[in-house]
């Protein structure tokens, strides 16, 4: 993946700044794809290599597909796994290491994800080792938030964001190496949305946030909207004030709406 070629000397890091940052637009697959799928995966790969899209474009397929994918797309496409276990190597039956990802061609890990929260009970800590694991990989670890609708309704959001970054979020991360990705739970697989100027106040919390978190680094990382992302409604969640990408699921599914979504977050 081309590296985030931000200048953050170019940010003032001020919570509205649009700097110059390089968007990112990564497909998570999910339990979905097997080998047909890879299909998908080339037909984006070759579509932009085409278009050369304004936006660094990944895609996370199971790691079953990982090796095969990093092989057929040859680096024009770039890869990331969905989870890390936080050590490196040992008797973890059914994990993968952020070093095993890395070595099958990932070059970015998702953590954190809501549902590996709410499915697997992981917990902040678990997801900053995991980050953290991902970093020792040298891989970009992508750390989810997001509150659910039961603290959406409660007005608990801002609260929540801020407990997930403060304590997700490893004490060394940069721009370069971490991307945060706002993915409320019940706009995931809901076809809902948050309004655009939701989705800004949040992402513009969440910069704030992470620069407590790690300082100045934060004001060139990259922040990514999750959930229900599809062709008809990326333009405009791309211009929300710090929104640096999408976070893409079930869209992602599916090379044309894929690339639609890429076309509108990188032109
Ligand atoms: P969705 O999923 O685009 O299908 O809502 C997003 C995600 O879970 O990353």
């Amino acid at each position: 993946m081309t590296p985030n070629d931000a200048d953050p000397a170019a940010s003032t890091g001020t919570p509205d700044a649009k700097p110059a940052i390089r968007p990112l637009v990564a497909g998570n697959w999910k339990m979905n794809g097997l080998q047909e799928a890879l299909a998908q995966a080339l037909a984006v790969k070759e579509a932009i290599a085409a278009s050369k899209p304004a936006t660094d474009v990944m895609i996370c397929p199971p790691a079953t597909l990982l090796m095969v994918l990093a092989e057929l797309s040859k680096g024009g496409l770039a890869l990331g796994g969905q989870d890390c276990h936080a050590a490196q190597s040992g008797a973890h039956t059914g994990d993968l290491s952020a070093e095993m990802l890395r070595d099958s061609g990932a070059t970015a890990v998702i953590v954190g994800h809501s549902e590996r929260r709410a499915d697997h009970g992981e917990t902040d800590a678990i997801v900053r080792a995991k980050a953290e694991a991902a970093h020792r990989a040298g891989l970009i670890a992508i750390v989810c938030v997001g509150e659910t609708e039961g603290q959406r309704r409660a007005g608990q959001t801002l609260k929540v964001i801020a407990r997930q970054v403060a304590n997700s979020l490893p004490r060394e991360a940069t721009a370069a190496n971490t991307v945060l990705a706002y993915e409320p739970v019940w706009a995931i697989g809901s076809g809902l949305t948050p309004t655009v100027s939701d989705v800004a106040e949040v992402h513009t919390a969440i910069r704030g946030y992470a620069s407590e978190r790690i300082g100045p680094a934060a004001a060139a990382m990259r922040l990514l909207y999750g959930g229900s992302v599809k062709p008809s409604n990326a333009a405009e969640l791309m211009a929300a004030d710090n929104v640096n990408g999408a976070l893409v699921g079930g869209a992602s599914l599916k090379a044309p709406d894929f690339l639609g979504i890429i076309e509108a977050y990188g032109s």
